[in-house]
């Protein structure tokens, strides 16, 4: 395996669609409905503007950062998302070695196509989180808690904007069902995933889940639990009372519901609200340095992404990925040279403005 070539992290969607099998790839682009929120992602990082500083005295920005007590080497993160044997062979462990590589944060799906402990051991001793969608079955949740901490897993993200999947057009067209088998649910009475839509898998997750199970969560387990799919400054607060230790601001990629805001544009109001009481993770349509860059200037303490990186895995298994990290990472400094931030923590304190686009 080689470096990936590419110029910008956009390049790799057209490059991965030439690989990864018809329905598989819709399944990783897609959005919900006519995917407007799912542009909306991306086109909101306009809504605000970083302003150029001149006369700064400074060069060789370093993007090391702590969040959750971890240290990296970057605020850039990889998205938890299921599947990733749809993209190649060795799907989760390539990611896994990829993102350690790059000493970012890798966060495993509860519908991985690998296991806890093998995307675990594959990541060598670099942080790891672990994504759970509660099931209906609570020996379900505390078997993967148990495996999750047994491999050493450093956090817990409770995914909380997917009761129902959303209504993800280019599966319905494409009659997707997961070809590969997803193996944390092998151990699940119904089976382990493969031969299902995508409906079928989540009918199997709770569909109806409240602060009562965050405080279950947090009650059962000792890792810190991260609320994934906050969206208003009021969930926010709801998911810090219920025992979160952190919020995870995302729409899912533009997956869940279509006709909602940008994550982006809803940022700076959670913020105001979570006040520094616990961290906070961003994903959402994150293809730019300026991206990052913006979040972080908005409110985040850690940068997530998740299709580039699968592309990335498709294009070029660990390597692939590693070099999608390490490219977002180095737009992320041309921008921090030329704002005049030479730390993560500039950056979280330069002002952004806000000319209308
Ligand atoms: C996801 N996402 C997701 N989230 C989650 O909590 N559990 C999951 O299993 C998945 N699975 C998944 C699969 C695929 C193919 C995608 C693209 C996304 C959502 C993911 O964590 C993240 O919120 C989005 O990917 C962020 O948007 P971008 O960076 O893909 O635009």
């Amino acid at each position: 395996e080689q470096k990936l070539d590419f110029i910008n992290l956009n390049d790799l969607e057209k490059e991965a669609e030439a690989i990864i099998p018809k329905g598989g790839f819709g399944y990783i682009r897609g959005g919900s409905e006519d995917e407007w929120t799912l542009r909306e992602n991306t086109t909101a990082f306009n809504h605000a503007q970083i302003v150029p500083r001149a006369l700064t005295d400074m060069e060789n920005p370093a993007t090391e950062t702590d969040a959750f007590g971890l240290h990296f080497k970057t605020p850039l993160m990889m998205a938890p998302t299921a599947a990733q044997g749809l993209a190649h062979s060795q799907g989760e462990k390539d990611t896994a070695r990829g993102v350690a590589a790059a000493g970012a944060l890798m966060a495993q799906s509860t519908y991985s196509s690998t296991s806890i402990a093998d995307t675990a051991a594959a990541g060598n001793g670099a942080p790891q989180f672990f994504q759970l969608y509660m099931s209906k079955d609570w020996d379900f949740n505390h078997h993967l808690l148990d495996e999750a901490k047994k491999a050493g897993i450093k956090g817990i993200i409770l995914t909380l904007d997917a009761p129902v999947d959303g209504y993800r057009e280019d599966d319905l067209r494409n009659h997707f069902q997961f070809p590969i088998p997803m193996a944390n649910l092998t151990e699940y009475s119904e089976g382990d995933g493969s031969g299902k839509g995508i409906a079928e898998i989540y009918a199997a997750a709770a569909q109806k889940i409240g602060p009562k199970d965050i405080e279950r969560i947090a009650a059962y387990t000792d890792l810190p639990v991260i609320a994934k799919g906050i969206m208003s400054p009021e969930d926010a607060l709801k998911a810090i009372g219920a025992g979160a230790a952190g919020v995870y601001v995302s729409n899912h990629g533009g997956r869940q519901l279509n006709g909602g805001p940008a994550s982006f544009d809803v940022l700076p109001s959670i913020a105001a609200a979570v006040n520094h009481q616990v961290p906070i993770i961003f994903d959402s349509g994150v293809r730019r340095g300026s991206h990052v860059f913006k979040a972080l200037a908005a409110g985040a303490d850690l940068v997530a992404f998740g299709r580039p990186a699968i592309y990335g895995l498709a294009l070029g298994g660990a390597q692939g990925v590693q070099s999608v990290f390490e490219h977002l990472n180095d737009e992320l400094k041309i921008d921090m040279q030329l704002a005049g931030t030479k730390t993560i923590a500039d950056v979280k304190h330069a002002k952004l403005t806000h000319f209308p686009a």
